[in-house]
C-alpha cells in the first residue's frame, strides 16, 4: 500500500495492536491518558473476608439456565419456506399488534460433545473476509444501506442527518439476531454502532474541528442501534434484509434524537437532572455502545461505553465533580481536549462547563426491545455507571436474572447484577421490569498460589493453573448502600468509586463477560493491559499474570455449587493469549502446535455445544482480527482454531451464533482505520471496491452442516 499522508493527531498513540487512528476515534486515546483507576483500594475487613477458601466445590454440569433458541432449521425443517417466496404482508397496521415474541423456545442446551472440526485459516493481511474452505459468506446489511420506508442509499457527497437516521450507522459492533416467529425464516437483527470515522465518512475531511454542524449531526444519526428484518435465504444458514414494503420493526435508534427512560434508584437523582431535563428521567441518545446481550425475554441489552469522549468543558466542571469526571476518563484539566469530537458545536449539553450532569446520563445499560418500534429504549440504573462493554444474562435456579459485565479500561473491574424480581417466562410485561431493581456486586478475585511464582512472564505457578477463588462483594441492593459513605443513587451513578472503595481487584481491560448456555460458568475477556506492573502502575498478579499484557486473556468463572445469585466463586485463566510458540501462553493444556495464534480477546459467545467462540480486537501479532473458536470442556479444550479473518483495519465483533448452529454473524467493524487512510484514500476498499463500509456478515455452510463442527 503507498504511504499515505498523515491527517489525524497521533498524541503518542500507545495501544498494543491497534491503529493510531482507531484509538484517537474509538476511545479518545485512552491508553495515552493517564489511568483512570488511581485508587489504592483499600482493605474493608467488614466487607471483604479475603482468603476465604471456597475452592473444590464440583458443580454439575447443566445449570437452571435459559437461553433464546431458534425455531426448528435443521436439515428437516422443510417448512422453512424459501423467504423470496413469502406472502407479501397483508395490509398490516403500522406497528404490530401482538408481536411474535421471540420469547423463550427453549431450556437449557443439552451441550453434545464440542468437537470442531473446520480447518482454522492462516493469520493474513489480506483486504478480505476470509472464511475456511467449505464455508460461504455474505454481507447482510453496510453503512448507509435503507433501513427505513424512503430512505436512499448511500451517497458520500449528499449525507445529511436526516438519510442517516434512516440508513444502518456506522462501526457496527454487537450483533443480536432474534427468530421472529416459530419456523425459523425471520428474524430480527440488533446491532449497535459504537462510534464514527469522520475521515472515511466525509469526502474532503480535514479535521473533527472543521467538520460542519450537519456534518456532526450526521456523525450523532450515525451512532445508536439499528433493527432490521431479516429473512433467510431459502433453507440455508444465509440471511438477507427482508424484502417487502411494510417492514414494521425496522427501527433507527441514534445519539442525535431518540429518548430514553432512565430507571431504577439513581433515575431522577441530583446527579442526573439537568436544565433541559429537571426530573432526571429523560436522556437524549446514547452514546458509544459496544457489545451487548439477548435476553430471555426477547430484549437487547447494549453498554454504554467510551462515552468520555464525547465531552468538553471538564476544565470549567464544578470542582467537586471534576473527581468522578476524572475517573471516568474525562479531561477536567482543559477545555477542549485534542482528541474531543467537539459535539458541543451541535449540542451545548456536551459542554460540561454548562452541564456537568449530563456525562451522568451516559455509561449505562441500555434495554431495547426490538419487537416493539414504539417502545422507548430504558438506561438501566440499577446496573451501575460504568465504561460498559456489554451485559448477558442467565436465570438463575431461583428463577432472579443475573447479569455479568465489564467494564472496560485498564484496572478496572468485573460486576454482576442480581435482579430483585424473579423471571417469569409468560410474563413479558413483567421481565421488562427485571432489570430495574436488584443487587450490584463488583468481583474480588484472589490466587491459590504463592504470588512468588506470578513472575509476569506468563509461566505457570508450580501447580500447574492460573486459578483460585473470589468474591461478589455487594455494593448496592435496591435503595441501600453498602459502601460507607456513599448513598445508593452516587454508588450506582459513580461505580467505579464504589468499585475502589471496597477493594475491587484491578483486571486487565474486562470486556465481554457471557455465560456458558451449557455450563454456566462465565467467560470473560481480558482485552490487553500494557500498563500491568509498568512503572507505577499495579503489578501482576495471578488472575492478571502477565507485565505489559499485549495479547490479553480468558477469564473464566464458576459460581460455587452453581448458584449465580451467590457470593462466592472459583476462577480460573483457561486460555492466555499470545503466539502458541511464545512460552508465555496457555490453551487448556492443549498442544500448542496445533493452535492457532490469536491476540487480544474482545467479545465471547457459545454455540450449541458450548464452545467457545472468541472475536479479537488489535492484533499484537501483526496479522487482521478474526474470530476463532475452540472447546473449553473435555479433552480438546483450549485447542482453539482460527474460523475467520476480517479485512485491513478492521475489527471483529459480534459474533452471534445462532441457536440453530446454521449461521455466524459478525460485525466487521471500523475497516480501512488505519493512520493517513482518507475515504478518497482508503486503506481498505472491502466490501465494495470504492472504499470502505463497516458491515455486518453472515457466514454458514453451503451443505447445510452446522457450522464450526
Ligand atoms: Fe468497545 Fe471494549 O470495546
Ligand atoms: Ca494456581
Ligand atoms: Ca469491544
Ligand atoms: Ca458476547
Amino acid at each position: 500500500m503507498p504511504e499515505r499522508p498523515r491527517l489525524l493527531p497521533l498524541l503518542g498513540h500507545s495501544g498494543p495492536g491497534r491503529d493510531a487512528m482507531t484509538c484517537l476515534y474509538r476511545c479518545g486515546n485512552a491508553c495515552d491518558h493517564p489511568v483512570p483507576n488511581e485508587s489504592d483500594n483499600p482493605y474493608l475487613g467488614d466487607v471483604v473476608r479475603d482468603g476465604m477458601t471456597r475452592r473444590g466445590v464440583v458443580r454439575a454440569g447443566a445449570v437452571g439456565a435459559l437461553v433464546l433458541g431458534f425455531g426448528a432449521t435443521g436439515a428437516t425443517s422443510a417448512a422453512a419456506a424459501p423467504a423470496a417466496a413469502a406472502p407479501a404482508a397483508p395490509a398490516a397496521p403500522a406497528v404490530p399488534a401482538a408481536a411474535p415474541v421471540p420469547e423463550m423456545l427453549g431450556n437449557l442446551t443439552k451441550g453434545k460433545a464440542g468437537k470442531l472440526s473446520f480447518k482454522a485459516i492462516p493469520p493474513n493481511k489480506l483486504d478480505s473476509f476470509i472464511v475456511p474452505n467449505g464455508y460461504d459468506s455474505s454481507v447482510v446489511l453496510r453503512w448507509g444501506d435503507p433501513i427505513l420506508p424512503g430512505a436512499p442509499a448511500l451517497d458520500v457527497t449528499k449525507q445529511t442527518a436526516a438519510r442517516q437516521s434512516a440508513q444502518f450507522g456506522y462501526n457496527n459492533d454487537f450483533v443480536g439476531v432474534l427468530p421472529l416467529g416459530k419456523d425459523g425464516a425471520r428474524a430480527l437483527l440488533v446491532v449497535n454502532h459504537e462510534y464514527t470515522n469522520e475521515n472515511l465518512m466525509f469526502p474532503g475531511f480535514t479535521s473533527l474541528e472543521a467538520l460542519t454542524v450537519e456534518q456532526i449531526e450526521v456523525a450523532m444519526a450515525a451512532h445508536g442501534l439499528s433493527v432490521v428484518e431479516l429473512e433467510r435465504v431459502g433453507r440455508t444458514g444465509e440471511w438477507r434484509p427482508a424484502t417487502g414494503k411494510r417492514l414494521p420493526y425496522n427501527r433507527r435508534i441514534t445519539a442525535l434524537s431518540t429518548k430514553f427512560q432512565l430507571t431504577g434508584p439513581a433515575a431522577g437523582s441530583a446527579f442526573v437532572r439537568t436544565a433541559a431535563d429537571r426530573t432526571g428521567t429523560t436522556v437524549i441518545g446514547t452514546l458509544n455502545n459496544c457489545s451487548g446481550g439477548v435476553t430471555p425475554w426477547g430484549t437487547v441489552l447494549s453498554g454504554e461505553e467510551n462515552f468520555n469522549q464525547y465531552f468538553v468543558g471538564g476544565d470549567g466542571a464544578p470542582a467537586a465533580d471534576k473527581p468522578r469526571l476524572a475517573r471516568y476518563g474525562i479531561n477536567t484539566t482543559t477545555r477542549i481536549p485534542a482528541d474531543s469530537r467537539r459535539w458541543e458545536r451541535a449540542q451545548e449539553r456536551f459542554d460540561l462547563a454548562k452541564h456537568p450532569n449530563e456525562a451522568n446520563r451516559f455509561g449505562w445499560i441500555v434495554e431495547v426491545d426490538p419487537t416493539d418500534p414504539t417502545f422507548r429504549p430504558r438506561k438501566h440504573t440499577a446496573m451501575g455507571r460504568l465504561k460498559h462493554e456489554g451485559a448477558n444474562v442467565i436465570i438463575a435456579r431461583s428463577g432472579h436474572v443475573v447479569a455479568y459485565m465489564g467494564d472496560d479500561e485498564r484496572f478496572d473491574y468485573l460486576y454482576k447484577f442480581v435482579s430483585a424480581g424473579v423471571y417469569k417466562p409468560n410474563n413479558r410485561k413483567h421481565n421488562l421490569t427485571l432489570l430495574e431493581s436488584g443487587t450490584l456486586y463488583v468481583a474480588k478475585v484472589t490466587g491459590d498460589s504463592p504470588a512468588a511464582e506470578i513472575d509476569g512472564t506468563g509461566k505457570l505457578p508450580s501447580d500447574g493453573a492460573f486459578d483460585g477463588t473470589g468474591r461478589w462483594i455487594k455494593l448496592v441492593s435496591g435503595t441501600k448502600s453498602f459502601v460507607p459513605g456513599m448513598t445508593a443513587a452516587e454508588v450506582l451513578t459513580f461505580t467505579r468509586l464504589a468499585g475502589d472503595a471496597v477493594g475491587a481487584t484491578k483486571m486487565d481491560r474486562p470486556e465481554d463477560v457471557q455465560p456458558s448456555p451449557v455450563t454456566g460458568k462465565i467467560y470473560a475477556a481480558m482485552t490487553n493491559n500494557t500498563n500491568r506492573a509498568v512503572g507505577t502502575n499495579p503489578g501482576v498478579d495471578e488472575a492478571n499474570p502477565r507485565s505489559a499484557n499485549k495479547h490479553g486473556h480468558i477469564f473464566e468463572i464458576t459460581e460455587d455449587r452453581g448458584d449465580h445469585t451467590g457470593e462466592t466463586f472459583t476462577w480460573a485463566l483457561p486460555i492466555v493469549c499470545g503466539d502458541p510458540a511464545d512460552a508465555g501462553t496457555y490453551f487448556g493444556g492443549y498442544d500448542k502446535a496445533a493452535v492457532s495464534p490469536i491476540s487480544c480477546p474482545d467479545n465471547v459467545a457459545f454455540d450449541s455445544a458450548g464452545n467457545l467462540w472468541i472475536s479479537t480486537d488489535g492484533n499484537a501479532l501483526g496479522s487482521n482480527d478474526g474470530l476463532f473458536a475452540t472447546p473449553i470442556e473435555g479433552p480438546s479444550k483450549g485447542h482453539l482454531k482460527q474460523f475467520l479473518t476480517v479485512p485491513l483495519g478492521a475489527e471483529t465483533c459480534g459474533p452471534f451464533i445462532t441457536s440453530d448452529d446454521r449461521s455466524v454473524f459478525v460485525a466487521v467493524q471500523h475497516p480501512g482505520e488505519i493512520t493517513g487512510a482518507s475515504l478518497e484514500n482508503p486503506a481498505s476498499t472491502w466490501p465494495d471496491g470504492a472504499y470502505a463500509r463497516p458491515a455486518v456478515v453472515v457466514t454458514w455452510r453451503p451443505d447445510g452442516g452446522p457450522v464450526g463442527s
